[in-house]
């Protein structure tokens, strides 16, 4: 697993502010080091660190005091412009914060690289496949590798290509280069341009007024231009600062196809909340209303490729395909297809789907949901189901990514950009698009009757206000008792039928943030082994939604309070039966027990959130996990 984040800028601000700042906005991708390389002058400054951004930041600074010093000693001797008469019109840079894969996270690892004889810098986001047979050849031409990275590799085989023309020369050496990856160079000769190719990686051109911009994530530069352009793979795009274009793969140019992506740049700052995690907590009313309200319009659209009347009718099997927390919506969607719309529905993770040669036809759906669009697991899931004749449904919260590139059909979730790397709100975007497509699922097939479908709508499009009031109720108390129980060693979750994606959700979001270890089960599994865990310091939470197994669920918190461990429990309003066996009980308001679901994860992500800032962690950041993870 990796993750990076790479920028680029050329323009008229000062480079090196720009692609820090870039930087600072791609942080919530996750890194272990990071750098930048910048025209300074005639000449190509860099500066890396292990760490964090603060480290880089500081050695900014201590190489700017000493390029003054230099400039100064410079004048001193004669030359008042130290020989730097252009800086101000070279405003040209690349960035990255880097996420170790091949070679341990030092500094020499750290990226930008360049090649031998100081002509090609390059930043890289991915995994260059074939990097030991390309280093091995680098070997036998003489050239010894600074670094144990792979991107290194690539600077080094493109140093050695270089023609003069950055362009042309990545044009002719990309081929090498085997492996999902986006790059972007720039040589020491060509101080007025950028040059970059993704192929299946993200990267996004920033179009601006005398100046471009090229990042893995529009957030990088979204405070400096909202015209946005995705490069095809393969696309090598030339950045200069008041023109960018295109080449296609038979060396023909044309302009890039520009669209005005639509998240506010405000949104993306943290609105006087401490943490994005918890204004993206505070933000799910509003995620789950806007994407009910334009979820009708987005599947008659869908109506006309992978939701026909048609289809729908001859559909045999849904197939849901995810990983992490997507895939937990993806539990909660199976419920309602099964329950609403009487369709068998299979729910696997994309990585074990890919490689377990499925049984595909082509009145099998499936549906794969991703915030991102870019995770590589759920691509490559995609791919395959495509390959073997079956109609793939995508659901993102990414316009412009790769899986809306790849898929049959494409839903949106409403819920902006998240930068919290702990899904939240798109989580519950996801789960109500996926409700919203189960009762039009239920329509065509006649399987609810129309009142159904209508007062499930309406308590659907209600929804969102319940959970702004849930968490202006709810956030004191859970944040009480998180602060006393942040001591504890593991909690266990359990739940039944719809109180089971959210006991898993909730035991992820717990062990991501607070580190603090977590189990989750199905509840009548406990006997069947997690019950060995019991002791009286261990928490058990339990997720008491479903009013047909609650006598069951209370069997299991009563089997829970004979070990002597502390029971919390989330129940739908009026389950007063619980309160016999829990220590502590938070209540969400009663409605269909699927549509619970969007609320009863609340107070579970609030409980780990709080927890974890009990135990002083970085939330936004946690360690080891990356935003968007794009290779295998
Ligand atoms: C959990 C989390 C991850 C992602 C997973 C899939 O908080 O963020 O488990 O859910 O990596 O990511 P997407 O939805 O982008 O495919």
């Amino acid at each position: 697993m990796a993750m990076c984040g790479i920028i680029g800028y050329v323009g008229w601000r000062r480079s090196a502010q720009v692609l820090m700042e870039g930087l600072e906005r791609l942080e919530y991708r996750g890194y272990d080091s990071a750098g930048l390389a910048w025209f300074e002058g005639d000449r190509v400054q860099r500066v890396r660190a292990v760490g964090n951004l603060a480290s880089l930041r500081t050695a900014l600074h201590d190489k700017r005091r000493l390029s003054s010093a230099a400039l100064a000693e410079r004048r001193l001797a004669g030359n008042p412009t130290g020989g730097a008469t252009a800086t101000l019109e070279r405003q040209l840079g690349i960035g990255h914060t880097r996420w170790a894969t091949h070679g341990a996270v030092t500094e020499r690892n750290a990226h930008p690289h360049v090649d031998a004889r100081g002509r090609v810098w390059i930043v890289l986001n991915g995994i260059i496949e074939n990097h030991l047979e390309l280093r091995a050849r680098l070997a036998r031409r003489g050239i010894a590798c600074d670094s144990e990275t792979d991107a290194e590799v690539v600077a080094q085989m493109l140093g050695l290509m270089y023609t003069g023309d950055l362009a042309q020369t990545v044009a002719e050496t990309m081929h090498l280069f085997q492996g999902q990856y986006a790059l972007v160079a720039m040589a020491s000769e060509e101080p007025d341009l950028l040059v970059a190719v993704r192929q299946g990686a993200p990267l996004t051109i920033g179009i601006g007024q005398g100046e471009q911009f090229i990042a893995s994530s529009i957030a990088a530069f979204l405070p400096h231009t909202r015209e946005v352009a995705v490069p095809q793979d393969g696309e090598i795009a030339v950045l200069r600062a008041d023109e960018v274009v295109l080449l296609d793969a038979a060396g023909e140019a044309h302009p890039p196809s520009v669209t005005s992506a639509g998240w506010d740049p405000e949104r993306i700052e943290k609105d006087g909340y401490e943490t994005f995690m918890l204004k993206e907590i505070h933000e799910q009313g509003a995620a789950v209303r806007a994407t009910v309200q334009s979820a009708m319009a987005q599947i008659q659209d869908a109506a006309r490729t992978v939701l026909s009347t048609q289809r729908i009718a001859a559909l045999e099997r849904v197939i849901v395909v995810a990983c992490g927390t997507s895939y937990h919506a993806g539990l909660a969607g199976k419920l309602a297809l099964e329950r609403w719309a009487r369709v068998p529905v299979e729910v696997d993770v994309a990585s074990e789907f890919r490689y377990r040669d499925p049984i595909l036809n082509q009145n099998t759906l499936v549906v794969a949901i991703t915030q991102s669009g870019e995770t590589a697991d759920t691509l490559a899931a995609m791919r395959l189901a495509r390959a073997h004749g079956a109609p793939v449904l995508v659901i993102t919260n990414a316009p412009g990514s790769q899986a809306t590139r790849d898929a049959d059909g494409v839903l949106f979730t409403q819920a902006g950009i998240e930068m919290g790397v702990a899904a939240t709100k798109t989580f519950v975007a996801q789960v109500a698009m996926l409700y919203m497509v189960a009762l039009q699922v239920a329509t065509v097939r006649r399987r609810l009757p129309s009142e159904m479908v209508g007062w499930l709508a309406e308590e659907l499009q209600s929804l969102g206000d319940r959970i702004d009031e849930l968490i202006a109720t709810v956030d004191e108390p859970v944040a009480t008792l998180a602060r006393d129980l942040a001591g504890s060693q593991f909690f266990l979750y359990l739940g039944r039928l719809t109180g089971l994606p959210v006991a898993l959700e909730g035991a992820l979001k717990l062990k991501e943030i607070s580190y603090v270890p977590t189990d989750a089960y199905a509840a009548g599994e406990m006997k069947h082994g997690p019950i060995a865990l019991l002791s009286p310091q261990t928490p058990v939470i339990c997720v008491a939604t479903e009013v047909n197994v609650l006598p069951k669920l209370l069997a299991n918190m009563a089997e829970v309070k004979a070990r002597h461990a502390q029971v919390l429990a989330v129940a739908a309003e009026g389950f007063t039966e619980v309160n016999e066996y829990a220590d502590h009980v938070v209540y969400v308001p009663r409605t269909d027990p699927l549509l619970e679901v969007l609320l009863a994860i609340v107070p579970l992500q609030l409980f780990a959130y709080h927890l974890a800032r009990a135990r002083s962690l970085s939330v936004d950041q946690p360690r080891n996990l990356a935003k968007t993870v794009t290779v295998e």
